[in-house]
Order: structure tokens, then C-alpha cells, then sequence
């Protein structure tokens, strides 16, 4: 067999993890469906549901992973009984699938993000810069290639000379530009009003169903749950390190993140309102929700004189980064079945893999109408929820509890004392899956409730 990655370090692990977790889903998705959701009250929903469902998700996908220490078929037949192993692998296969689903829409709005980039840059540098920023097949096919390339080639790396190598760099980076950005939007006319918004919930908005099912949605995606990146992380975490730290660490940092992101896009669209942009209909609602990063925030950045270019450039690079991070992910789920499982070599394996998702990906630009959306509701709105419920169905009714046991006392050896260990497991049995469940039957429109 190949031999195995692992991380070398208990950060370089919460880096590499968070840079899955922080990505377009947070940095683009939180801030509008916060915009469109009436502020706090979602930030609040969302924070409370990533604590109570998406942790002991995550958590469950990290202990497969550590404990079979191999791609997520291979890791799912492991913790099978003889009865379910065919549904523990198909459910490895679907998770494997839906990644590389993900990474076909995924990259070709990171593809954008990168064309803004390198637009923004030529505005400053006084180039014409409107066919990087104006949509066009063949803009977002040049630049999906790009974004490929660059997903890939870390990819190809492995996991210290390449995932982490590179999430380690990209994460303190992205980090500093959210904050610096934040800084000096906050101080220009309009921001306060954005900051009161975005501060004070709303607490009669709490209930709201859709605000509901919004946040549960945000919170799987956004911890890149429900897929198998988790679980192959996991897989690469050595076993002298106590899981549910380095789990609760990197659902922190996704939170951290995602209200960070808040913090520059609401105050942003009221200094872009003050500025004459229009952002809310007459009824209040969000009139581009979509198109709030591609138009509102340049729109914004234009208004601000020459600052504006440099602004534009880094938040833009900020978004490339946090998709390049998150990409590398999802690539990695099928890379590391096609190692693992079939011994191919990586470099072969992610080149192989990446080009056949790229496909895919071109034809979802070239049939962008009708295809999209349901590429995008059939992965995050549907097979994600239920593969997370597979995953606490293995960990809480087929996976031998000593066993379970066994594999959360390496690092860990007072494991069986812990609070963790008194609620987790049955949490993860009963719990998890009836929420979810519930969700699912709610956003299928089955139940109305
Ligand atoms: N969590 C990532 C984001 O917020 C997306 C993602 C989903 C990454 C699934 C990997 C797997 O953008």
C-alpha cells in the first residue's frame, strides 16, 4: 500500500481542517443569508445549531476517520458489522460523489473570485479590466480551469508538502486581510447602521422556519460536513491527539470566521447603501442576494476612490484563498480512495481525478441555466443531511461501543469520566439523526411544520 500522510502538528491539523470549514460558505454564503434573514437572530440560530448538530457530526466523521486511518470506504467497511458493510461502503462511495459534486459548482465560483482578483488588479495597474469582471462561458471556463490547476497541483503535494503546507501559509493570511478590511470599513459613513443590524437579533425572527432551515443548512456545508472530508482529515491526525479539542477548535474557528465575515459584508452593504447602491426592495428584501459580493461590494469599492483598488484586490484574493483551502478538500475525499483503495500513486491520482471532476465542471458552465441549482440542491440540500445521518447511524448503532471507546482514549485516556463520552454517544444515536431527519422532511416539503 502507498504509504500514508499525516499532519505534523496539532495546528497544522486545526489550520488544514479550518481551511476546509472557512470558505465561500462563509465568507460569501453566511453574510447574505444573514443580510436576508434579518440579522442577529441568524447569527444566533446558527451559532446555537453548529454546537447542537454539526459538532457531534463532525466529531463522528473525525473518529471513523482516526480510527481506520484510510480513505472513507475503506474507513466506513471498517467500523461495519458483516450485515451492513455493503451499506457503510456505498454510503464511502456516496460521500466521495457528493465531494466531487461540490468541487464542480464549488470551483467555478472560486473561478470568479480569481477573475476579480486579477481584474481588480489590472483596474489599479489602469488596464481594462471588464472581461474579467463581467460574466461571460468564456470567463468562468478559463478561470474554472485555473482554479483546477491550482487545486490540483496542492493536491498532487500530499498531505504535509501539500494540503498543509499550504494551508498553514493561506490561513494567517486570510485572517489578517478579514481583519484589516473590517477595520477600515467600520470607520466609513453608513457602517454603524450595518453594525447595529448585525448585532441586535431580532429574537421574534428566532422561530421563523426558513430562518431555521437556513442555519441548519449553513452549518452542515459550512463545516464541510457530510461528505467524507472530515472523515479523511481525521484519518491523517496522529493518534496522541484528544479528538474532541482539536474537533471543538476547528468548529470555533469556522464560527469565529463566518462572524468575522459578518462583520465586513453587513456594515459594508450599509456603507454601500449610504453610498447610493441599492440593496433592499421596498418590501425589505435583499434585491441580489447572489450578486451581493460580485456587484454590491465592487460597487462599494468603486466609491471609494483610490483606496478602492487595493481594497477590492484583497478581498478578492482573500475569497481565492479561502476556496483554494476549502477545494483541496474535496479533491482530496476521491484522491485518497484512489490511493488508498487502488494504490494509485497521488500525483496520478489527483491529476486523474481533478481533470475528470473539470468535466464535469465545464459542462455545468455550459448548461448553467438549468443544471446548476440542481447540482447544487442535490449535494448540500439533500445527500449531504442524509450522509451525516448514515454517519451517526454507524456511530451509534453498528460501530462496537468499546471499540468506539477505545479509539477516543488514544489522547485521551480519561475519556470514559468526560462529559463528551456521557452524551456524545447517544447523542449521536438519537438525537442527530431525528433533527436532521426532521430538516429533511421540512425542506422536501413533505410536512409542513
Ligand atoms: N466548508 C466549505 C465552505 O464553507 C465548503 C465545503 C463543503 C468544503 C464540503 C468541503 C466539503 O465553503
Amino acid at each position: 500500500m502507498a504509504s500514508r500522510g499525516e499532519f505534523s502538528s496539532r495546528t497544522a491539523f486545526i489550520l488544514a481542517a479550518s481551511g476546509s470549514a472557512i470558505g465561500l460558505g462563509n465568507i460569501w454564503g453566511f453574510p447574505i443569508k444573514v443580510a436576508s434573514n434579518g440579522g442577529g437572530a441568524f447569527v444566533f440560530t446558527y451559532i446555537i445549531l453548529t454546537f447542537l448538530l454539526a459538532y457531534p457530526i463532525l466529531m463522528a466523521e473525525l473518529v471513523i476517520g482516526r480510527h481506520a486511518k484510510a480513505d472513507t470506504v475503506k474507513s466506513m467497511a471498517k467500523i461495519s458489522s458483516d450485515k451492513t458493510r455493503w451499506l457503510g461502503m456505498s454510503t464511502g462511495y456516496w460521500g466521495m460523489l457528493t465531494a466531487s459534486l461540490i468541487l464542480s459548482f464549488y470551483a467555478i465560483i472560486a473561478g470568479w473570485m480569481v477573475a476579480h482578483a486579477l481584474g481588480s488588479l489590472l483596474s489599479v495597474a489602469g488596464v481594462s479590466e471588464s472581461w474579467f469582471v463581467s460574466d461571460s462561458l468564456a470567463r468562468s471556463a478559463v478561470f474554472c480551469v485555473i482554479f483546477f490547476v491550482l487545486t490540483i497541483s496542492v493536491v498532487a503535494n500530499g498531505v504535509s508538502s501539500g494540503i498543509e503546507k499550504w494551508s498553514t501559509r493561506l490561513m494567517p493570511i486570510l485572517i489578517l486581510i478579514i481583519v484589516l478590511l473590517i477595520i477600515y470599513i467600520a470607520t466609513l459613513p453608513g457602517a454603524a447602521e450595518g453594525w447595529k443590524v448585525y448585532l441586535q437579533p431580532d429574537f421574534s425572527k428566532v422561530t421563523d422556519p426558513s430562518l431555521v432551515l437556513d442555519a441548519l443548512s449553513q452549518a452542515f456545508f459550512s463545516l464541510s460536513l457530510g461528505v467524507g472530508t472530515m472523515m479523511v482529515y481525521g484519518s491523517y491526525i496522529s493518534k496522541s491527539e484528544n479528538l474532541p479539542r482539536l474537533g471543538a477548535a476547528v468548529a470555533a474557528m469556522d464560527i469565529g470566521i463566518a462572524v468575522l465575515a459578518g462583520m465586513l459584508v453587513i456594515p459594508a452593504i450599509y456603507v454601500a447603501q449610504h453610498n447610493g447602491v441599492v440593496i433592499y426592495d421596498d418590501a425589505g428584501n435583499l434585491i441580489e442576494s447572489t450578486g451581493l459580493i460580485f456587484n454590491v461590494l465592487p460597487a462599494l469599492f468603486n466609491t471609494m476612490g483610490a483606496a478602492g483598488g487595493i481594497v477590492s484586490i484583497l478581498f478578492f484574493v482573500l475569497m481565492s484563498i479561502a476556496a483554494l483551502t476549502s477545494s483541496i478538500s474535496m479533491l482530496e475525499v476521491p484522491v485518497a480512495y484512489a490511493t488508498d483503495s487502488h494504490d494509485v500513486p497521488r500525483a496520478k491520482a489527483a491529476w486523474l481525478v481533478g481533470i475528470a471532476i473539470l468535466v464535469f465542471s465545464i459542462l455545468l458552465v455550459l448548461n448553467m441555466s438549468w443544471l446548476f441549482g440542481k447540482v447544487v440542491n442535490f449535494a448540500t440540500e439533500f445527500s449531504e443531511p442524509l450522509i451525516g445521518i448514515l454517519f451517526c447511524f454507524f456511530v451509534g448503532w453498528v460501530w462496537r461501543r468499546d471499540q468506539l471507546l477505545g479509539e477516543l482514549q488514544e489522547g485521551n485516556p480519561q475519556m470514559q469520566e468526560t462529559l463528551f463520552w456521557k452524551i456524545w454517544p447517544n447523542y449521536v444515536r438519537f438525537v442527530c439523526p431525528a433533527i436532521v431527519l426532521a430538516l429533511l422532511i421540512r425542506s422536501s416539503g413533505l410536512l409542513n411544520f
